[in-house]
């Protein structure tokens, strides 16, 4: 991963995700991901199939950082305060005390979101959304930072519920990770047989709260040049004003406001990531599949034509051109 960070306030992320990928195989893009949103205060989803290493990823940028880590397996049965918490009764002061949930961690790992019955799933995202959980009638804040990562299996499973379109719209980033090669392949056998009976390659002290604060107060002041907040605009009418254009008929369900703004954030972080102190069309163009093709819903006409929507996101860009 080409990271050399030329920004101080960046140097912290940069040698994090630097090491995190260093315990990972050819998957530099997932964990440049996961720092773009965790600069930008994001969540990510990650979709592919099992056994990819995504707990690993994860647990390794949890260690990675100053703060608690939890994970949760979704299930069918799963109850909306098996994420947020309960009130448990206390005989000895006969009152109520509240019990936080697992989802009141600094990074929490959501595995199979897709599992989950509706009502875990929308209690998940309004805590996404908004920091905060109501329970028991009471509304608490979630720690500061925050950041789901939550994984889903591309294969429909019965029993499962797909998350709607409206709750995709919550993440910042939607991954989509795909089987390895031969060479990689081996690269994981060697990696994770070198591991046995050792610890797998530590990572340094963790970031500090100090610290990433800083590096995302220099996310955010990353120069985005009008000419590139036009181009991001202009990807994102694109989406809802097809006709005489080539995604004319494709798309059901344009992209909202929230994409343009992930895209600018996480276009600003990637230009950090990469030690810039402003971000280029290439961040942009990089961005615009994980951070738009989750928000877009193709029509009944792009399905039937084999289209999905980063399909329609690949189209999308060789229409709209940075300048
Ligand atoms: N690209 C990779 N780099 C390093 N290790 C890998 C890679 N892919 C798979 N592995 C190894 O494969 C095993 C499975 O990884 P892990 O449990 O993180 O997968 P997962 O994607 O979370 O799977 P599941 O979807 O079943 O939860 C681990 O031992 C992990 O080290
Ligand atoms: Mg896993």
């Amino acid at each position: 991963m080409n990271v050399i960070g030329t920004q101080s306030q960046g140097q912290g992320v940069t040698l994090l995700a630097e090491q995190i990928c260093a315990g990972l195989v050819g998957h530099d893009t997932l964990v440049e991901r996961l720092m773009t949103a965790l600069l930008t205060g994001g969540h990510v989803l990650i979709e592919g199939p099992p056994g990819l290493a995504k707990t690993r990823a994860v647990k390794r940028l949890a260690e990675g950082l100053d703060g608690s880590f939890a994970r949760i397996q979704c299930t069918p049965d799963l109850m909306p305060s098996d994420l947020t918490g309960t009130q448990v009764f206390r005989r000895n002061s006969e009152s109520f005390d509240f019990v936080p949930g697992p989802i009141f961690h600094s990074l929490v790992l959501v595995d199979e979101i897709n599992r989950a019955p509706p009502k875990v799933q929308s209690a998940l995202l309004e805590a996404m959304g908004e920091s905060q959980v109501t329970a028991g009638g009471v509304t608490r804040r979630l720690p500061d930072p925050f950041m789901v990562v939550a994984t889903q299996n591309p294969i429909e499973h019965e029993g499962t519920f797909p998350l709607p379109e409206a709750q995709l719209d919550r993440f910042l980033l939607h991954v989509d990770l795909a089987l390895p090669g031969a060479e990689a392949e081996r690269a994981i056998l060697d990696l994770v047989e070198g591991e046995a009976g050792r610890e797998a390659s530590p990572l340094p002290a963790p970031l500090s709260h100090g610290e990433l604060g800083a590096a995302r107060a220099a996310a955010a002041a990353i120069h985005l040049a009008p000419a590139l907040r036009d181009f991001i605009v202009r990807l994102v009418i694109a989406t809802r004003e097809t006709d005489g254009t080539p995604l004319d008929g494709l798309v059901e369900h344009a992209v909202s406001p929230r994409g343009t703004l992930a895209l600018a954030a996480s276009a600003r972080a990637r230009a950090l990531l990469h030690g810039r102190d402003h971000a280029l069309p290439e961040d942009v163009e990089a961005l615009a599949p994980d951070a738009l093709a989750h928000r877009l819903v193709p029509s009944w006409r792009a399905t039937s034509e084999g289209i999905d929507a980063r399909g329609i996101v690949a189209r999308l860009l060789g229409h709209v051109r940075p300048w």
